[in-house]
């Protein structure tokens, strides 16, 4: 019965259509998809939307302000700020597509380490730095040692793997969001040792807030939540042969790990800092005297690329 009031619509039929006969006249209509993937995510997508709509009886003015919403999110982005990234992130989307992917399972010995969102301020071709520098070049909060090993998911050593990590300043800013910042300041790209360990110098991260004065912004603000992330560092570890991992370490002591803006804190990638008082031992090269520090240490391991 469908297929014959779909195939009246599809004909230019004046017949008056029920929602469900609408419905069933869209997805008819895109049998015709060649591809047969887009064919099958097309019609999945018109039923949810049309079911969706239909659910909530979505008014006109309700449709019209969400095209403005979209129109806005659109406008808002450029080459520096993806506003549409966002939105997927603070609905979930991001993550969902994350564990659809994933196919390791929590951080358990034998399981490759947990991926989590890339984030917008991913900036490929970070200054390479040796084993043990420092990614600070303009003082930022406390100075923390971050060491490890990279290993494979049997805990064998892999030497050469890159580490490229990213962190915001004390100001809560990455690098790329603020023009009076050096370009490379808490970013580098670090190489294991033949034991498979990394060592850098960094700083604590500190809890920080999305980019808020967009549309995204105005949604979380109008449905009751906050932009926050737990502080974290970001991390892609990668070697030949490997599944690359982007990944975070979440810093234990944050208190938005169970409420963040993108859902992003998986319970595998939280990690307690250290802190050491000056005089209690020697302190890594690059923290000046007199001053506190922390340390960090955290493994990752890969797994086999496939094929
Ligand atoms: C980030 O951690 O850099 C990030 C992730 C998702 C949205 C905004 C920022
Ligand atoms: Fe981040």
């Amino acid at each position: 019965m469908f297929g014959a009031s779909a195939a009246l619509a599809q004909s230019g039929s004046m017949e008056p259509m029920t929602p469900v006969e609408l419905t069933a006249a869209v997805t008819e209509r895109l049998q015709l998809t060649p591809d047969p993937r887009l064919r099958e995510v097309m019609t999945s997508l018109i039923r949810h939307l049309h079911g969706f709509v239909t659910e909530v009886r979505l008014t006109r003015d309700e449709w019209l302000a969400a095209i403005g919403f979209l129109t806005a999110t659109g406008q808002m982005s450029t080459d520096q700020r993806q506003e549409f990234i966002l939105l997927s992130d603070t609905l979930g989307v991001s993550m969902l597509v994350d564990l659809l992917a994933e196919s390791t399972s929590s951080g358990a010995a034998g399981f490759a380490t947990e991926s989590t969102v890339l984030g917008p301020f991913y900036v490929p071709n970070s200054p390479q730095r040796e084993y043990g520098a420092s990614i600070v070049e303009q003082p930022s909060g406390e100075f923390t040692a971050y060491t490890g090993l990279v290993t494979d998911t049997d805990g064998n050593p892999i030497a050469g793997a890159t580490l490229d990590v990213w962190q915001n300043a004390d100001d809560m800013h990455y690098a790329v969001q603020d023009p009076d910042s050096p370009p490379g300041n808490l970013r580098g790209v670090f190489r294991t040792r033949a034991d498979g360990s990394f060592a850098f110098l960094g700083v604590r991260p500190t809890d920080y807030p999305i980019p808020d004065d967009g549309p995204v912004g105005g949604l979380l603000a109008r449905t009751g939540r906050h932009p926050w992330r737990p502080a974290h560092i970001h991390v892609i570890v990668s070697a030949p042969g490997y599944q690359s991992v982007a990944t975070h370490i979440f810093d234990a002591e944050s208190k938005y790990l169970t409420s963040d803006a993108v859902f992003a804190v998986k319970s595998s990638l939280v990690r307690t800092f250290e802190r050491h008082e000056p005089g209690s031992g020697p302190a890594p090269d690059g923290v000046p005297a007199g001053r506190p520090w922390y340390s960090l240490t955290h493994d990752f391991r890969l797994s086999q690329a496939a094929g």
